[in-house]
């Protein structure tokens, strides 16, 4: 079973949703930590709940990214994580974790990349007037939003839909697309490194 990290910086519902995939078995997985950067933030009483170990932090007690990455990579290392899963984690992931976890950070995004990257997605969508958005899941690089597209889908937005409607729309194609596809890195992953056994 592959040991995950869930980041999270809000309410935390595909959180919740990977947690409910992990423990209904549709990933082979167990979500070991999350990790907060919002302390108080509503993820973190999902974690709670879900009897699942938290590290909250406040990005502005370290004095860099450098130094509170140093600080997350030791946790992740303290509980064993294979997968970095963001739920919601609203910053730019740094070197230190992106040498650390090379091709096993995973991110959701509330548009079609690469229309739409960085913040309220769904906002610009509608300040846009397309009629057609969506929803991708992404390996993580230095940019924003930007990594390899592993999973794309779309949302129709009508006429008559509100924002509160195109949000409820994105959020029910996440909460199915995101265990999806964490699934399926997960075997991918697999492959290749028993790929690499065989070749020693
Ligand atoms: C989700 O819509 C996710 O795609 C988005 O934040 C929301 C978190 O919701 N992520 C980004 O915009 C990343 N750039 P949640 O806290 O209910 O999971």
């Amino acid at each position: 079973m592959t040991k995950i990290a869930v980041f999270a910086s809000g309410n935390g519902s595909n959180f919740q949703a990977v947690s409910d995939a992990c423990r209904g078995g549709s990933i082979d997985g167990e979500i070991v930590l999350a990790v907060c950067d919002k302390p108080g933030a509503y993820v973190e009483t999902r974690a709670e709940k879900s009897e699942v170990p938290l590290f909250s932090f406040a990005p502005k007690n370290f004095e860099s990214k450098a130094a509170f990455e140093k600080k997350i990579v030791g946790k992740l290392k303290e509980h064993g994580v294979e997968l970095i899963v963001l739920a919601g984690y609203m910053r730019l992931i740094g070197d230190t974790l992106l040498q650390a976890y090379e091709n096993r950070i995973l991110n959701i995004h509330p548009s079609l990349l690469p229309a739409f990257p960085g913040l309220d997605a769904v906002g610009q969508a509608l300040a846009a007037g397309v009629k057609v958005t969506g929803v991708t899941v992404h390996l993580v690089d230095s940019g924003m939003d930007t990594g390899p597209i592993l999973a794309q889908k779309p949302v129709t937005i009508e006429q008559k839909d509100t924002r509160d409607d195109v949000e409820a729309k994105i959020r029910e194609v996440e909460h199915q697309l995101y265990p999806e596809t964490v699934q399926q890195w997960i075997e991918t992953i697999k492959e290749s490194d028993e790929r690499c056994l065989n070749e020693r």
